[in-house]
Parts: structure tokens; sequence; C-alpha cells
């Protein structure tokens, strides 16, 4: 076994680690993974088979049903901001049209040589925090245009 491939196996055993085996534990572990390596490696995906008792095309399934989740290495960055009911009405469009301005992408478009993508979906399932955006796995709720630019300050130090 070469070096990072024990590296991506440790870690994929911690993030386990702390999960009970029930399969309704496979989205979360999936957003942990999403969170630590940026998008769902296949290993992540082979290990939850076997980790949950469920079928390999079932969690495949689930990881690809879901934008927030990544299949390959892409960019840097990934932003989505939810388009939901309760974040529409909440303004999820002004939110979408800020974060393209503040930094230069337009949402829904992997942009070669960007940094940042920004992706939306509908709802998150935190209705209650709309506006809601999650920046590499973390979300933000109640969101203003004075978070929004104190995220991409924040993202822009981490480059
Ligand atoms: S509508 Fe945005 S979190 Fe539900």
């Amino acid at each position: 076994m070469m070096k990072n491939e024990k590296n991506l196996n440790d870690r994929l055993e911690s993030l386990l680690a702390s999960l009970p085996a029930g399969r309704g534990y496979l989205i979360l572990f999936l957003h942990r993974v999403q969170q630590e390596f940026g998008y769902l490696p296949e290993e992540a995906l082979a290990r939850a088979a076997e980790y949950f008792a469920i079928s390999p095309a079932e969690v495949y399934g689930v990881a690809t049903f879901y934008s927030a989740f990544q299949m390959k290495p892409g960019c840097r960055h990934e932003l989505v901001v939810c388009h939901g009911t309760a974040c529409h009405v909440r303004g999820a469009e002004a939110v979408s049209a800020e974060l393209s301005r503040l930094l230069g992408v337009e949402p829904g478009k992997e942009e070669p040589g960007k940094e940042v993508a920004i992706h939306q979906v509908n709802c998150l399932g935190c209705c209650a925090l709309a506006p809601v955006v999650v920046v590499d796995g973390e979300y933000h709720g109640r969101v203003t245009r004075n978070s929004l630019e104190k995220i991409v300050e924040k993202l822009a130090g981490k480059k």
C-alpha cells in the first residue's frame, strides 16, 4: 500500500470512528469527507458501502444526488447557496448575486482557473436559518451582505 493511500484510509477510518454504523449516518459521513478532502474519493464511497452495509450503487446514488458533493477534486473552495422556498423568500437570489459579484464567479459554473465555485441547491434542511450558505462544508445561516463580505475575506485569507 502506497503512503498516500494509507493516509487516505487512516483519515477515512478516523471520520468513521465517531459514527454509528447505521445507514442513517451515510450522508453525515459524506459531508465530513467532502469537508475534509473537498470531494468524495472513490475509496470513501467503497468504505462507506462496507461500513454502513449499503450497496455501492446506493452509496453512489446518494453521493451523486446532492450537488453539495463533488465526485472529483475541482475548485479549491465550494460555496453552496440554498435557493429553497424559505431561503428564496429571504433573499437567496440577492445572496447568489452578491457572492458572484464579490468572487467574480458565475453560480453553477465550474470555471477553469478559478479557485472558487458557487452551487445552488434546493433546501439544505435548516430553513429556520434562511438564507443559508455552506462554505467548504461549514454552514452559515441568516447571511447578510456584511456576513457575505466577511466570508469572502476569510476565503481570501485561506488562499
Ligand atoms: S430552504 Fe434553504 S435551508 Fe431550507
